[in-house]
This record gives structure tokens, sequence and C-alpha cells, in this order.
């Protein structure tokens, strides 16, 4: 019997047909979704990433609250206009501890993957209180009452065991000296920023909102946005990159 002839079994019989298209389906289902079991193992380890301090780890409930990613993307694409623009096209390993991710494909501004360190703490504290004082034909909203808003410390250490709940490694430790560490970070002069060093390694302590008094919720935006993307050390991953 020719494949031909063989091929009229499923035309001629709708129940064949469709258990074969079942059948065809399943299969192609099967490659897509397998490797998803496997994504630990997929997602490379990079050097320098580490789970988000309490302090940006606030700023960054705010991002999400405030909608900022609906105009903001943070994945910059391996495209050479995009690496030319916003630097090294982001790793997966940047978003691993991002629950929710905050990838995106709307950019109404630019994209802020690597937006850490590019300004001032000034500049973001004006901008974000009036974007139009600094660009004057700026769409984005202002958001001055963060800067009037106090950080509910008492809630912080419930925010670290909820994303240790979904895969990001925090310890006990961290999650007890949650509210402490919040406070350090934005307050240097009276906390223990050795201790929150040693438990994020990297994090940069500072008056972020320049006004003196508790933490605000500008404290902990600006602190979440002057440190997006500055963890991996990308000279180190070309160069072992290059030697693979
Ligand atoms: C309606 C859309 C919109 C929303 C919502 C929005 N932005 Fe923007 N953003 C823009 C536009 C447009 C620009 C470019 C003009 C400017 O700098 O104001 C921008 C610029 C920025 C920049 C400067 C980026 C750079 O590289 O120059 C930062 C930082 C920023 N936004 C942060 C935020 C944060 C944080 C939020 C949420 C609290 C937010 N934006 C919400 C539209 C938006």
């Amino acid at each position: 019997m020719s494949l031909w002839k063989r091929h009229q079994i499923f035309e001629k019989n709708s129940v064949v047909l469709i258990i074969g298209i079942l059948a065809v389906i399943a299969i192609g289902g099967l490659v897509e979704i397998t490797p998803l079991f496997y994504l630990k193992s997929t997602i490379e380890k990079v050097e320098g990433m580490r789970p988000y301090t309490p302090l940006e780890l606030a700023g960054r409930n705010i991002y999400v609250r405030e909608g900022c990613y609906l105009c903001h993307s943070q994945m910059i694409r391996p495209l050479r206009d995009e690496v030319e623009r916003y630097g090294h096209y982001s790793l997966a390993a940047e978003s691993m501890y991002d629950h929710p991710f905050q990838w995106g494909s709307k950019r109404t501004g630019p994209d802020l993957a690597r937006v850490g360190a590019k300004y001032s703490d000034e500049w973001h504290v004006t901008h974000l209180v009036n974007p139009r004082a600094i660009v004057p034909q700026s769409v984005m909203p202002g958001y001055p009452f963060l800067s009037e808003t106090e950080i509910d410390t008492g809630t912080i250490a419930g925010h670290l065991r909820a994303n240790r709940t979904v895969g990001v490694p925090y310890s006990d430790d961290q999650i007890a000296n949650a509210a402490a560490d919040l406070k350090a970070q934005a307050d240097p002069d009276n906390g223990d920023i050795d201790a929150l060093v040693k438990r994020y390694p990297k994090a940069i302590a500072r008056n972020f909102d320049g006004k003196p008094g508790n933490p605000t919720e500008m404290d902990a935006l600006v602190a979440y946005l002057q440190m997006l993307g500055t963890l991996v050390d990308f000279k180190l991953y070309d160069e072992k990159a290059n030697l693979r």
C-alpha cells in the first residue's frame, strides 16, 4: 500500500483523523512543555546576583503597585540598537529573584533594566516628584506623595517570607533582621551597615530621599532604581564567557 493510500484511512474516517491530530499535537506540546520542568537548570547562575535587600524589595513593591511597568520594560534585548542605548543585554539570571518579572514589551518610557547608578539620587527624587521639572515634554505622571509616605517596616519581614515561599533563598537571619536592615540602608548613620552588606553584598546605604527621619516610599523606590542592573560585573562575566 502506498503512503498515499495509507493516508486515506485518516481522510475517510474523522475519528481516526481526530486521534491522529491529538497524537501530533501531544508530541509538539511535550517538546514545548518538558523543558519547563527543568527550568532550574536552564537558568545559568551568574556571579553577583543576590536577593533584593528589604529596602529594595519595598521599592520594587511600590514600582509594581504604581504600575511603572505599564510604561517601562526591564529587559534589554540582544539587538545592537538596544545594547548601544541601554548596555549589556539582560541575562535570565538578572530577573531570577523577580516575582513577578518586569520584562514587558511596552516602552512609553525607556527600558530601566540598567538605570542604576546612571543618575544621582537627587535626579530621581526631582524626576519622580515632577518629571517635567527635568524633561519638559515628559508624559510620565508625578509621584510626589512617595516623599511624604513612610514605609511600614512592620510588614517587610512578611514580604521576604512570601518571596521565600516562591523560591527566593532568603535566610532566617535575613528575615529576622528585615526591618532593621531596611532602616539601616535608608539611614546609614543610625544602623549597622556592615551587617547589612554582609547579608546583601554590594548593598548601597544612603539617605536616598535626602530627607531626615523615617524611611519613606521615595527612599525605597530610589534604592531599588539605583541597584537595577548593577549587581553583575559584566567585565567578569564576558571574560568567563570568552574562556568557555
Ligand atoms: C505614562 C507612562 C509612564 C509611567 C506610568 C511611568 N513612566 Fe517613567 N518615564 C516615562 C517617559 C515617557 C520617560 C522619558 C521622559 C522622562 O524622563 O520623564 C520616563 C522616564 C523615566 C526614568 C528615566 C529613565 C532614563 O534612563 O532616563 C525613570 C528612572 C522612570 N521613568 C521611572 C519611573 C518609575 C519608577 C515609575 C513608577 C513610579 C514610572 N517611571 C512610571 C513614562 C512613564
